[in-house]
């Protein structure tokens, strides 16, 4: 199926598809209301889509909207695009559920110049996105909404589940898979060394799939 990924767009790649796998175990009839925050592709808005969900997805990026936007039609389907930081362009809407694979690398302050560093470089310890999507989802979540979201063993694991938790949800780690580190994390490493966020030598990490359900 032709994809388009416009320049400087994150293209889906390994934690996109595991997290499409979470996303095809959950509940989606026809007008449920879903939300991809950080949508890149509109890889995770259009499976929703699909599916018969009425899908908002957001990012920063004009060029990723487009390119979802784009996928939505290619598969027959329209997907309402919002641009801005996290939940800001869709303040007092509810959703049933909430979808994210949001940046999630601890930052070097070294980034490669001219790189498409925003989609996955997120603050020192890889937290400054997933703290404020953990704090702020639960009340953009109907009754019973779930929150799926993507993430690193090297980014705090226990921080988002405690932090959903305090926030009024029901944390639960539903998937998790070993794997090489890739490029960014690779080209990092001795960094990550240094600052105590992966022991020596480490070259692998877990991605994580965490579902909080609103209590
Ligand atoms: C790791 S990519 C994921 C893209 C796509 N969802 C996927 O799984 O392939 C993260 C995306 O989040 C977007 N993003 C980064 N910070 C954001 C923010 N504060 N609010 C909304 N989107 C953001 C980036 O532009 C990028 O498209």
């Amino acid at each position: 199926m032709l994809t388009v990924c416009l320049p400087g767009v994150y293209a889906a790649r390994s934690d996109t598809r595991f997290l499409l796998e979470s996303l095809s175990c959950e509940h989606i009839s026809a007008g449920s209301k879903v939300l991809d925050i950080g949508t890149g592709t509109g890889a995770l808005a259009v499976a929703a889509a699909v599916r018969g969900a009425a899908v908002t997805a957001v990012d920063v990026s004009r060029m990723a909207l487009a390119s979802a936007f784009c996928n939505g039609l290619l598969r027959g389907r329209r997907i309402r695009i919002r641009r801005g930081d996290l939940f800001s362009p869709v303040r007092g809407h509810r959703f049933d559920l909430i979808v994210s694979n949001p940046p999630y690398v601890p930052e070097s302050p070294f980034p490669a110049p001219g790189s498409q560093s925003r989609a996955w470089d997120a603050g020192p310890a890889g937290r400054e996105v997933l703290d404020r999507l953990c704090v702020q989802s639960r009340r953009m979540l109907a009754p019973d909404g779930v929150l799926l979201i993507v993430q690193s063993s090297v980014a705090d694991v226990p921080k988002t589940c405690d932090l959903l938790r305090r926030s009024g949800l029901r944390p639960e780690v539903v998937a998790r898979a070993r794997g090489r580190f890739g490029p960014v994390m690779r080209e990092r490493a001795l960094w990550l060394e240094q600052n105590g966020l992966i022991t020596a030598g480490t070259r692998d990490e877990d991605l994580v799939v965490v579902r909080g359900v609103r209590a």
